[in-house]
């Protein structure tokens, strides 16, 4: 995967810093040409010498260093075929975001024309602050790869959301932006993410937790896999893919139109969305106000999407989730066959690292010809890869891959 690739690794300074050396190892023992930048604050951490010896060349971090003929970091940018930033702290990815450049690093980015992925890590009070949480999203929404960190144990002794992503994750994102599978080439990827809302009130409505991960990573990943890519989404706080049409629902059947207008010129569809099952019977035109008494909100059912798809489709492939808290694949099994699902998705939501909220899934992937396929935990873009490795080798869609090229609107 990375025979003859020339990645730059950015380490700056943080706790995490000793991590990357694991890094630029495996990354060098892979057979890519490895250059290492440090920012001024990474020294602190780590040695030259330990990430010199294991990238088997100098490691750099002076912008204005003699020695070099020619532009040092204009070569260097231009030179790679991605950089790699890791660990990221807060301050690089504000540098990143508003593009200042005050050193080799930063600099480097700046000038670079190649990919960048970002590896954040830091206290978690910091990853949780808006300002940086705001860096971070303009980043996404700048074209930037980002690896979320995890939560566990942090360097501080605080618990939460921070810990560098393994680097076993790292080096599989890397190798998915230096070797693009192009198997959606020229198809059309109708995806549902986020939860529907239903008004009771101005101020009140029905929801979910969904948080709209697992949809904005299938999105993300049918797109990098060479698929056009309508995105029809519930309420969320993730930023707008690049690249890709979204469409922003409220209600269910506010998702139902737009699906329905999209489904004839869709290859393949994917309902990650958590959709309503039901409405209030009538929505209120004032706040309601508290009595002290008891309250009665009257329910009625909303459409079933994804069966109403089931019913009409011709050459799609339909691919449902199953957010489930009891007999996982038995109730799976049973949703597949009556919505007329080639392939369902299913996650006990009860679980740790699966379900709503959390940058990871533990799912099983359901086949109307009865295979099962259990995965183990992995971030929800590893589960989106996995979907899309198992649906272009569906027989439902090999037989029609051939017949159907992308429609035009
Ligand atoms: O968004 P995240 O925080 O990342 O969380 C991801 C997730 C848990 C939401 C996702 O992995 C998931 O399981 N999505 C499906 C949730 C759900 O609504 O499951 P269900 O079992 O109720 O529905 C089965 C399928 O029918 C789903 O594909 C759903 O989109 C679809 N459906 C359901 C009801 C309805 N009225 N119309 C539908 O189309």
């Amino acid at each position: 995967m990375f025979e003859g690739k020339r990645l730059v690794v950015g380490i700056t300074g943080g706790i995490a810093a000793y991590k990357a050396a694991d890094l630029v190892s495996r990354l060098s023992k892979e057979g890519a040409q490895v250059q290492v930048i440090l920012t001024e604050a990474a020294r602190h951490f780590i040695s030259p010498l330990t990430l010199a010896t294991l990238s088997r060349r100098p490691v750099l971090w002076d912008l204005f260093s003699e020695g070099h003929h020619g532009v040092q970091h204009i070569d260097v940018a231009q030179e790679a075929d991605l950089v790699v930033v890791a660990p990221a702290t807060a301050n690089i990815i504000a540098k990143m975001a508003v593009g200042l450049a005050d050193d080799l690093l930063s600099t480097v980015v700046l000038a670079t024309k190649a990919p960048v992925l970002v590896a954040p890590a830091m206290n978690v009070n910091m990853y949780e602050n808006p300002v940086f949480q705001q860096n971070l999203h303009r980043l996404q929404e700048l074209g930037f790869y980002v690896i979320e960190p995890e939560s566990g144990m942090l360097a501080c002794g605080m618990e939460g959301k921070g810990r560098l992503a393994p680097v076993e994750q790292i080096l599989q994102a890397a190798a998915g932006i230096l070797n693009p599978r192009r198997d959606l080439a020229g198809k059309t990827v109708l995806v549902t993410a986020g939860g529907t809302r239903e008004a009771i009130d101005p101020v009140r409505y029905i929801g979910n937790r969904s948080s709209g991960k697992m949809g904005y990573a299938m999105a993300a990943v049918a797109q990098e896999r060479g698929a056009r890519v309508v995105l029809i989404t519930g309420p969320t706080m993730l930023p707008p893919p690049p690249g890709i049409e979204v469409i922003g629902v409220e209600t269910t059947r506010e998702m139902q139109v737009e699906v329905l207008r999209y489904f004839p010129k869709a290859d393949i569809v994917v309902k990650a969305a958590a959709v309503a099952d039901y409405r209030p019977v009538s929505l209120s035109t004032h706040k309601l106000k508290k009595t002290g008494e008891k309250l009665t909100v009257e329910l009625e059912p909303n459409p079933d999407i994804l069966a109403e798809l089931g019913r009409l489709k011709d050459r799609q492939v339909l691919v449902g989730f199953a957010a489930e808290t009891e007999e996982l694949l038995a109730n799976a099994s049973h949703k597949m066959e009556k919505k007329k699902l080639d392939m369902i998705v299913a996650n006990d939501v009860t679980r740790e690292g699966a379900g709503f909220g959390s940058d990871t899934n533990i799912v099983s992937l359901l086949f109307a010809d009865g295979r099962v396929v259990e995965l183990p935990r992995m971030s929800k873009t590893e589960v989106a890869h996995r979907v899309f490795d198992h649906l272009v080798e569906l027989p439902a869609w090999r037989s029609k891959n051939h017949a159907y090229g992308m429609e035009e609107e």
